[in-house]
């Protein structure tokens, strides 16, 4: 389905209704590295149910996609909050991973951010979603900041927040 080089020509689009069951499907297979990885209590599968992904959309999170061919390969939402923006949901299919489409995804999120603030959370042990946000210009916060954004920002239970990071990237507009 990937070809092995990023086509110049795709953009990132809006994903619509009609899109709903490809973003979950490009979530649930691409979380399936967290398996074996994350602490045993936090894995579930489904990763994402359709009921959880509804309540995010619900929520004002805002995805976005890239598609090659008219299959949809990768996701991320944006969640703008009064604040500060959040990105939610970082997503490329496994056999697609580390070509550009995750760079492309947060480069375009990151144009629509209207706060300096942008912040993303993810589990301690993803430590390549880690690298590839400090790539980008994210920076890990403290432990207790982490904390408190998680607790402020996120709806997530206490065992979440354990076991989660947080980066931050400050852009001066
Ligand atoms: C994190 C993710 C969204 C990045 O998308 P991507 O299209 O692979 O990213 P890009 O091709 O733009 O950038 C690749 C960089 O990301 C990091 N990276 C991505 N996947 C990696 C992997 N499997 N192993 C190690 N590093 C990885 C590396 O820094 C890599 O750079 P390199 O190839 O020069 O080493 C994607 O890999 C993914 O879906 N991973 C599984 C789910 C996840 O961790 N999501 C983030 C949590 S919110």
């Amino acid at each position: 389905m990937c070809s092995p080089l990023l086509p110049v020509s795709n953009k990132v689009r809006s994903l619509l209704a009609s899109d709903f069951n490809a973003i979950l499907k490009v979530i649930n297979d691409a979380a399936q590295v967290y398996k074996g990885v994350i602490p045993g209590d936090r894995w579930k599968e489904p990763y994402m149910s359709a009921e959880e992904l509804e309540g995010e959309i619900e929520a004002g999170v805002r995805f976005f996609g890239w598609a090659e061919g008219g299959h949809l390969l990768g996701v991320t939402g944006i969640q703008a909050l009064k604040d500060t923006t959040l990105i939610r949901h970082d997503y490329v299919l496994p056999g697609c991973q580390r070509r550009g489409i995750g760079m492309k995804l947060l480069e375009y999120l990151r144009g629509l951010a209207e706060t300096p603030e942008v912040l993303v959370g993810t589990w301690a042990d993803a430590t390549w979603a880690i690298r590839f946000y400090e790539k980008h210009g994210f920076k890990l916060v403290s432990s207790r900041e982490k904390d408190r954004l998680l607790r402020t920002y996120w709806n997530i239970p206490e065992r979440q927040i354990e076991t989660s990071v947080v980066l931050r990237l400050i852009s001066s507009f």
